[in-house]
């Protein structure tokens, strides 16, 4: 069963993924099912990093379920500023809260918060580390549109600094998936994380060009590359612009491929893409209230709190 809290999708087995996709299956189909049953429950929202998608659907799902949310606001409006740590804000805020959903830009700073809290805590992005709760709802997608099983994906971008790469790469390893991993040299999926795939026996292959693969895949996973996070500006200048897809690129896909992205994109997807088939990250950010409703229904308990 799904731990109090969501530090790491390496920590997600494959009954954890269905009982979450089934259930927000269950509850795109039918609002109703859950509606109002988190009544009077507040859901903390603590966000040390710029966030739209995360941060809008976080609250979008609780008030869908009946909740209520409070957010720490920008860190410069903040006690943050005064020098107070990450244990002590975290502390803190669980008081308020029966549930907290923390970004931060350390790795580790999830886990780290949760040895100083008892309500479920959710990790929504720990600097490069890990983005679990992105990957529930990119799996829920995945399933919609091609299926998790007898998978081949292609995950392009930034494989080094990309937290939602990482968290789908360790999910995938429940699934009969093959993953490529498209990538410049300088931007290779982290050691770590290559280690933890091999020993979980996942199916891996590196390329450094698109085409290699293309004509092979049920899914196109691309990513935006991580500015933020390149200790150089030219470092980042050195890639950035290099891996994008338009039609053109995807004149050679096959015709069912599925395009996704976390967004937000910069320029690795042409806007022309958006007008095709392949198109379905909007759908995909759009899974994120289902998604988390489904999550923060069963860490608060279900019908059982
Ligand atoms: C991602 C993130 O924050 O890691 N965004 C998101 O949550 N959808 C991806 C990104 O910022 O590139």
């Amino acid at each position: 069963m799904l731990q109090d809290h969501l530090i790491s999708a390496a920590h997600l087995s494959r009954d954890d993924i269905e009982a979450v996709l089934d259930h927000a299956a269950a509850v795109d189909a039918d609002p109703d099912l859950v509606r109002g049953r988190h009544d009077g429950r507040v859901l903390a929202l603590c966000f040390f990093e710029p966030s739209t998608r995360t941060k809008m659907s976080f609250e979008s799902a609780m008030k869908r379920l009946g909740g209520e949310t409070i957010d720490m606001g920008a860190v410069d409006s903040s006690s943050v500023k005064k020098g107070e740590s990450l244990a002590d804000t975290v502390r803190v805020i669980e008081g308020y809260a029966d549930a907290l959903v923390l970004r931060h830009p350390s790795e580790g700073s999830a886990k780290l918060a949760t040895e100083f809290v008892d309500v479920p805590l959710v990790n929504a992005g720990d600097g490069a580390g890990q983005h679990p709760s992105q990957t529930l709802l990119d799996l829920y997608t995945i399933r919609e549109n091609a299926g998790l099983d007898d998978l081949t994906i292609g995950i392009m971008g930034d494989l080094k600094y990309g937290r939602t790469v990482h968290s789908l790469a360790h999910a995938l390893t429940n699934f009969d998936a093959r993953q490529h991993f498209i990538s410049p040299e300088s931007l290779r999926l982290p050691r770590n994380v290559r280690y933890d795939l091999h020993e979980a026996g996942a199916q891996v292959r590196e390329h450094t060009d698109i085409e290699a693969v293309l004509s092979e895949l049920d899914v196109l996973y691309v990513t935006r590359i991580q500015r933020e996070r390149f200790p150089e500006e030219r470092e980042y200048r050195e890639v950035a612009g290099e891996y994008r897809i338009d039609t053109d690129t995807l004149a050679a896909a096959p015709d069912d491929l599925t395009v996704m992205h976390p967004l937000p994109r910069v320029d690795e997807i042409a806007p022309d893409v958006d007008e095709t088939t392949h198109a379905k990250y909007f759908e995909q950010a759009h899974n994120g209230v289902p998604v988390r409703m489904a999550l923060l229904d069963i860490l608060l308990g279900g019908d059982d709190r």
